[in-house]
């Protein structure tokens, strides 16, 4: 099973940086939106990546037209007939998500993998909505995918072996190393990382700390890359809700309460750096 044909549905922050990484390391790339205006502007920023790998000497012009020339549009789903494998990164909605999973199953060729790059969501639901659900799959990226190298493979129920292998291939080829989870709420990656977000946010609903201290412990403290609220920025307040929503439904345990100033946020549409608002403001 060796995959050279792929399609991205989706064509925002995951979508476009998947697409990028995969028409860098050789692939064919569809990459579907509903909308024109969302695949161009997928487009314009993989073409401001690779122009800055151009300009660090990490690539030469000719290299990132050949790059750019395996990515085509694709507006219709219709046009996942002839790939190898799909990886869906659309909004993280159930209804939406098995929708999509149940349309892709009547179009694509009996032997293609229909992957989901979902946070949390459940691999064996989604894999339930098609009559394929040994060829389905997690395939969670991490944000900003042309610089994380992790992918979680997200193993459902039903998902085999050779389904499995192929992806952990394609993800190696990707220059991404892949790591093995079974499907629960969460996976491993926002099952540890979520939590920590949510407690950063009760420590600043409490009034321990301001924001930039509580970031400055996290950061100077644990050197991690970024504090947990500038990380919460950066990935949508809505998906932190989301997950911890996920967490919360999933184990039915009180431990993953979304914190009520995530809510509240949310509520306001201070969705972090996309809306230009959210622990800080962004011009
Ligand atoms: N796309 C492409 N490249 C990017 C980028 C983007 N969005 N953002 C940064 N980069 C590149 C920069 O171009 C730069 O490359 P060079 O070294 O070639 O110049 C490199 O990354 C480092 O960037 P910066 O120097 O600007 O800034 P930095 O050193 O602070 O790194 C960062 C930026 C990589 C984002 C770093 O802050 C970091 O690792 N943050 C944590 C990210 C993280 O935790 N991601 C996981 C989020 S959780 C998730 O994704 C899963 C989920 O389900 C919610």
């Amino acid at each position: 099973m060796e995959i050279k044909k792929v399609m991205v549905i989706g064509a925002g922050q995951m979508g476009g940086g998947i697409a990028q990484v995969c028409a860098q390391a050789g692939f064919d790339v569809k990459l579907n939106d509903i909308k024109e205006e969302s695949y161009a502007k997928g487009l314009a920023v993989i073409t401001k990546n690779l122009s800055r790998n151009v300009e660090k000497g990490r690539m030469t012009e000719d290299e990132k037209n050949a790059v750019l020339g395996r990515i085509t549009k694709s507006l219709d789903l219709q046009d996942a007939s002839d790939v190898d494998i799909i990886i869906e990164a659309a909004v993280e909605n159930m209804a939406i998500k098995k929708s999509i999973f149940t349309q892709l199953d009547g179009i694509a060729q009996e032997t293609a993998i229909l992957a989901s790059n979902t946070s949390s969501l459940s691999i064996t639901e989604i894999a339930a909505a098609t009559n394929r659900p040994e060829k389905v799959i997690g395939m969670h990226f991490m944000n900003p995918v042309p610089v994380m190298k992790l992918v979680e493979i997200i193993r459902g129920l039903a998902t085999t072996d050779e389904v499995y292998k192929a992806v952990e291939d394609m993800t190696k080829k990707l220059a991404k190393v892949p790591v093995e989870v079974n499907d629960f709420p969460g996976f491993v990656a926002n099952r540890i990382l979520m939590p920590m977000i949510n407690e950063a946010i009760y420590t600043l609903y409490e009034g321990v700390a301001t924001k930039e201290s509580i970031d400055d412990v996290m950061k100077l403290g644990m050197n991690h890359p970024m504090g947990p609220l500038q990380l919460a920025d950066f990935i949508g307040l809505d998906t932190c809700l989301y997950i911890m929503e996920t967490l919360h439904e999933g184990f039915g345990d009180s431990k993953y309460r979304p914190c009520p100033l995530l809510r509240k946020y949310v509520n306001a549409g201070w969705l972090g750096k996309k809306s230009g608002r959210g622990f800080y403001v962004y011009s």
